[in-house]
């Protein structure tokens, strides 16, 4: 049996960062994955581009039930630090949008560039490998499809559920509850939201079409893109609006952010009262979809034929749309997993579990969750690196 210092399970995005500190801080680093490829994730994200972290992260982009544990690993390795490494690797980027950074080539690079590190830093990645069991005596073992592997040190970065297409299993969660840590429960998030029949008749004619909508949900709002489509409502805005959802409550949609509607079909009225009332409201909104409102409010005519309540209320159903949606599209295509492993039962400093010690949980197995926009992986870099100094 070949000795190590650290065995990582789990090569993503999490578990690759941390292999490359430890290993360049001369630690025997053992990384196992049951994929054929390392990074897969990666590979997919941001549309083929990889958005590998946000000019702009804050703490409070993090859902968890301990707001401030993310804090000391997202200080202690920062969207600079990854930013110039990516430049030393000559990566070339762009921001895209809200301080999101998108490769320009392709997310391949960015897997590339961790590959070539881990290399040269001497890990030894061991890919298509099945975990069959992991024991805790003096250090740990896990026993491998490639044989049983001994180390004082273990790190679990196996990520969460989502896309269990591509390997996402839960494994790293009952492997922590093994080892006496709590769980906080985990749901999709990130994720397209889903809607009752009757209310997919109206959006169904709509699919294809996208708003810059504001989607609020209690105190939180996000102003982005919304996209109607075959299965409900989806987009930025609604993505990161499900993250903050809970089942059974409604969201409140705002389909043009940028006009006060009501004043602007009253000042319409005035000045062109024969136009036709979604023909005004065109201006504001695509065609068909003002075309939609108009009829379900029922109202027909031109703008003058209208009350003042009447466009009124009309206003509201594009300034304020109430809609409950029934639930999410599910670990199918939510792009993270919300909660998992507790906090409370790690260090912040090193991701270090508090039950049992040489064991430590980074990336998205851990309930610490960013927003859409490079966040997550900001995730799995900065706690990937504090625990990559630890072990
Ligand atoms: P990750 O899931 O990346 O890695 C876990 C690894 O563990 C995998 O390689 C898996 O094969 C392995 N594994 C799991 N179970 C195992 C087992 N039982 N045995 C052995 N190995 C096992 N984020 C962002 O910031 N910007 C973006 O552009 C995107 N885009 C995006 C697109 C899509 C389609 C998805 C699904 C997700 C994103 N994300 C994202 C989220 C981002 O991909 C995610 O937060 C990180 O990949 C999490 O990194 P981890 O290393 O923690 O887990």
């Amino acid at each position: 049996m070949k000795p190590y210092d650290v065995i990582i399970l789990g090569a993503g995005a999490a578990g690759m960062f941390c292999a490359i500190e430890a290993a360049r801080r001369g630690r025997r680093v053992a990384l196992i994955d049951h994929a054929k490829a390392p990074g897969e994730k990666i590979r997919i994200s941001g549309g083929g581009r990889c958005n590998f972290t946000n000019l702009d992260i804050r703490p409070e982009r993090f859902l968890s039930q301990n707001p401030r544990f993310a804090r000391s690993a997202l200080a202690r390795y920062t969207q600079h630090d990854f930013i110039a490494r990516v430049n030393a690797a000559g990566i070339a980027w762009h921001e895209k949008t809200l301080g999101q950074l998108f490769c320009d080539g392709s997310a391949r690079e960015i897997i590339a560039m961790l590959c070539k590190d881990m290399a040269e830093a001497g890990v030894d990645l061991m890919l298509a490998t099945r975990i069959e069991d992991v024991r805790h005596g003096d250090g740990f073992i896990v026993a491998t499809s490639a044989g049983e592997l001994h180390a004082p040190k273990l790190v679990v970065a196996t990520g969460g559920k989502s896309i269990p297409k591509m390997g996402a299993t839960g494994f790293g969660y009952q492997l922590a509850t093994r080892f006496g840590a709590e769980l906080i429960e985990t749901r999709p998030g990130l994720v397209p939201l889903t809607f009752t029949s009757e209310q997919l008749d109206e959006m169904k004619p709509l699919a294809g079409l996208s708003v810059s909508a504001s989607v609020r949900y209690g105190r939180i709002a996000f102003c982005e893109g919304l996209l109607f489509t075959h299965r409900g409502l989806s987009g930025p805005s609604i993505l990161q609006i499900s993250s903050y959802w809970q089942e059974g409550e409604a969201i409140e949609i705002d389909l043009a952010p940028d006009v006060e509607i009501a004043t602007a079909l009253a000042a319409e009225k005035q000045m062109r009262g024969r136009q036709g009332v979604s023909v005004a409201l065109g201006a504001h909104l695509p065609e068909k979809l003002a075309r939609q409102i108009v009829a379900r409010a029922g109202l027909v005519g031109n703008l003058a034929d209208q009350p003042k309540a009447k466009l009124q209320a009309l206003a509201q159903d594009v300034s304020a749309w109430r809609v409950r949606p029934v639930g999410t599209e599910g670990y199918r295509t939510a792009e993270v997993t919300l909660g998992g492993v507790d906090t409370r039962g790690l260090d912040a400093g090193t991701m270090e579990s508090r039950h049992v010690r040489g064991l430590h949980f980074i990336g998205e197995v851990v309930d610490v969750t960013g927003w859409l926009g490079g966040y997550n992986f900001q995730w799995a870099w900065s706690s990937g690196w504090v625990a990559g100094q630890a072990v």
